[in-house]
């Protein structure tokens, strides 16, 4: 058996249409458009792809967006003062930290400072919280998680009652998927198990997922023979295993490989997410949707 590839790609178009569509009909009928500011300290490579994408993809959606770029050597106090300053700008509906931060810079007390009300990540504690109550409770589900479940009901497959395996425990990826998963409601209402580096057989309890959702940031961990025969698996591993010359652009990219050994998995899964063009493109997609919802949440139209 072949598995049904879930593309990324595809989904994201999709949703980005249907976000364009609502931010045209809102700017119609209330005058106003989701307003992003994107905040970049320094000059770490990837942050500068994440960020310039989030820029492009927010442009395209006829977003205002501001790209504030910081120094690597600037202060927390200036950094809190800046966030302050967008806290208190109406004409920002989201904020966003890219991190990592620089070293010398408190990563919990620059992503505390950010207005719950305005943090499109869904980094801040209290948005951690009303994750965990659920239903209505909930403003903006982080966008890795979000966009995984979006991929998983996009896709048709049935949650609810399913045993979900979630691989890898992290603040971003694994405890917000698998609390997500649980909640009463569409697209969730599953069983599910987290496991981690300390866990003793992963195989046996992968191999029970009817959705595998793997976020270890372990290249191949997830062997085949893991996997049941049908399985919806999505990996959200992207790890840089070396580099390439692209055909394209004739300059330098990196070979990207999941946590999962894709090519033995697709013969044995149901439908499966590549690396890449799998759960990677959902990210970026869930932060305008949530920066669209925050407009809307002002706006009392959410
Ligand atoms: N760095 C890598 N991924 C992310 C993300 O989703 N949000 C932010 N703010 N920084 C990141």
């Amino acid at each position: 058996m072949t598995a049904k590839l879930i593309k990324g790609t595809e989904i994201r178009e999709k949703i980005l249409s249907e976000i364009e569509k609502e931010v045209k009909e809102i700017k119609e009928k209330h005058g106003q458009v989701p307003g992003l500011v994107t905040i970049l300290i320094g000059a770490n490579p990837a942050s500068i792809s994440y960020v310039t994408l989030k820029i492009k993809t927010a442009n395209r959606l006829g977003f205002h967006e501001i790209q504030d770029d910081q120094p690597a050597d600037i202060s927390e106090e200036d950094l809190l003062a800046l966030i302050s300053k967008y806290n208190n700008d109406d004409s920002i509906n989201g904020i966003l930290v890219q991190l990592p931060l620089p070293k010398h810079i408190n990563e919990k007390k620059i992503l505390n400072a950010i207005d719950p009300d305005k943090d499109v990540d869904g980094f801040h504690p209290v948005n951690v919280g009303r994750l965990m109550i659920g239903g209505d409770e909930v403003k903006f589900p982080p966008c890795t998680p979000a966009g995984i479940q979006e991929m998983i009901v996009r896709s048709g497959v049935e949650t609810s009652g399913a045993e979900v395996v979630v691989v890898g425990r992290s603040n971003i990826v694994g405890k917000p998927i698998a609390n997500m998963m649980l909640q009463k409601g569409p697209g969730a209402n599953s069983t599910v198990t987290i496991v981690h580096t300390r866990t003793k057989d992963l195989a046996a309890h992968c191999k029970r997922a009817d959705i595998l959702i793997v976020a270890a940031g372990v290249p191949g961990l997830v062997k085949p023979e893991w996997i049941k025969e049908g399985a919806c698996v999505i990996d959200v591993g992207v790890n840089r295993v070396g580099e390439k010359i692209s055909e394209k652009t004739g300059k330098k990219i990196a070979i990207l490989r999941g946590d999962v050994d894709f090519d033995k998995a697709k013969e044995i899964a149901g439908s499966i997410t590549p690396v890449p063009g799998g759960v990677g493109p959902m990210t970026i997609t869930m932060l305008m949707k949530n920066t669209l919802k925050s407009l809307k949440f002002s706006l009392g139209i959410a």
